[in-house]
């Protein structure tokens, strides 16, 4: 079996995380034990770019039972958990990551994953699906769709499919409510903290926290920093509308070329480039902890902090400090990778939970569906979406209501009025 990972002899403590994961995933092994005996997956070669965490572990374990056979590559060189894509081999799967890998080790293990000839893609981010769009167009004929998990991936996609060059349906899981509500809300939101806690021990009590972008990530950090007890929660903002909404929901918002002079902690998240750049830097107190959650490295503008620092030192292993000339310090966190997955384990399995049912389930869509589906970014459809909320809270025991007969005739009559 191919694969390439850091160490072997660290499987078993990774079975030992994938099976703690487990514990939280409940919807993910019901559809594991659905389709462990049917294997609607058969002779599916699936190939995926994902963070490799024990939650992803739990997915591509999953696709293996439904009959899939999985190639995995990791969707950012400092994501990896070593110790579970040891496991993962011991289970089956061709996975091509480790943690710390340079940008040519890291397009080299999803040239690994392209070149296994996929029938289904799945992404974190789209590197995958840009890379087969890119430089194995010829692959395109036998893929018979993809999914992407990220926001950002979405947004390339929609790019690539509005410029007529997509070359397969995709299913945005993204776009699914069980999805970005959550992971993106509730999981960026909780893990990012504690990526930046772990990263640091810093004390939240008293801070300002500076939070770029009121997306659903955006929301989830800034939602959570307040919970931990920082001093000022400040929203940076180019939509209007989110703006408001942030202002609404009880945060400061200003420019940052105004919150860059206040903030002790800077968080991004908005999926842009160079939102924390010269200027702004060249504001900031003295001790000013620089954090990214968005998928790319690319929203604190490294390149400039570079040009401004008369000297860089790794303080913490998560931690680099940046002296400026004037002698203040500026300390970047995770060299500005998604600092929830870098420093700390990313998402909790429990949203994962979902994130992934979702996976599982578009995967198993895509395959079903294979020849009848538009070439065009899609939804997966509100049926399976609801099923995994369904799902989710029986897992739970949480029992909700049903409409009755006489609220269902209501809602669909126009006849009742005042
Ligand atoms: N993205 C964010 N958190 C994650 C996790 N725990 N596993 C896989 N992908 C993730």
């Amino acid at each position: 079996m191919d694969f390439k990972v850091r160490d072997l002899s660290l499987a078993d403590q990774g079975e030992l995380k994938i099976k703690w994961a487990e514990n939280c995933m409940p919807v993910l092994l019901l559809l594991r034990d659905m389709y462990s005996e049917s294997k609607p997956l058969s002779g599916i070669r699936v190939g995926a770019v994902l963070h490799v965490t024990k939650e992803t572990a739990v997915l591509v374990s999953a696709l293996k039972s439904a009959g899939a056979e999985v190639f995995l590559a990791a969707s950012n060189p400092l994501s990896t958990q070593d110790d579970v894509a040891a496991a993962l081999v011991k289970r089956g799967i061709h996975v091509y990551a480790w943690r710390g890998q340079t940008r040519e080790e890291y397009y080299w293990c999803i040239r690994r994953v392209a070149e296994s000839k996929p029938h289904v893609v799945i992404d974190d981010g789209a590197d995958l699906h840009a890379l087969i769009h890119d430089e194995y167009a010829d692959l395109a004929e036998g893929i018979y769709g993809g999914t992407e998990e990220t926001t950002t991936g979405v947004n390339r996609l929609r790019a690539l499919e509005s410029k007529g060059a997509l070359k397969y349906p995709v299913i945005a899981v993204n776009d699914s409510y069980t999805k970005f509500l959550f992971d993106n809300r509730y999981g960026t939101g909780q893990s990012t903290i504690d990526g930046i806690l772990r990263a640091t021990n810093i004390l939240l009590a008293g801070k300002v926290v500076v939070v770029a972008g009121y997306g659903w990530v955006g929301r989830g950090i800034a939602m959570r920093a307040r919970g931990m007890g920082a001093r000022r929660v400040i929203v940076t903002e180019v939509n209007p509308i989110r703006a408001l909404e942030a202002l609404y929901d009880g945060f400061d918002v200003m420019p940052m070329s105004k919150a860059s002079e206040v903030g002790d902690v800077f968080i991004t998240a908005t999926g842009n480039i160079a939102v924390i750049r010269r200027e702004h830097f060249e504001k900031m107190k003295n001790g000013a902890i620089l954090a990214n959650a968005g998928h790319f490295n690319v929203e604190i503008w490294i390149p400039d902090l570079e040009e401004l620092a008369v000297e860089k030192k790794q303080i913490l292993p998560s931690v680099v400090e940046y002296k400026l000339r004037d002698g203040r310090c500026l300390y970047l966190l995770a060299e500005g990778r998604l600092v929830n997955l870098a420093s700390a384990e990313g998402h909790p399995s429990e949203v994962m939970d979902m994130s992934f049912a979702n996976q599982f389930l578009a995967v198993k869509y895509v395959v079903e569906n294979r020849g009848k589906l538009p070439v065009k970014v899609l939804r997966l459809p509100i049926e399976l979406d609801e099923m995994v909320a369904r799902l989710k809270l029986k897992a739970i025991n949480v029992e909700i209501d049903s409409l009755t007969p006489q609220q269902q005739e209501y809602l669909q009559s126009w006849k009742h009025g005042t």
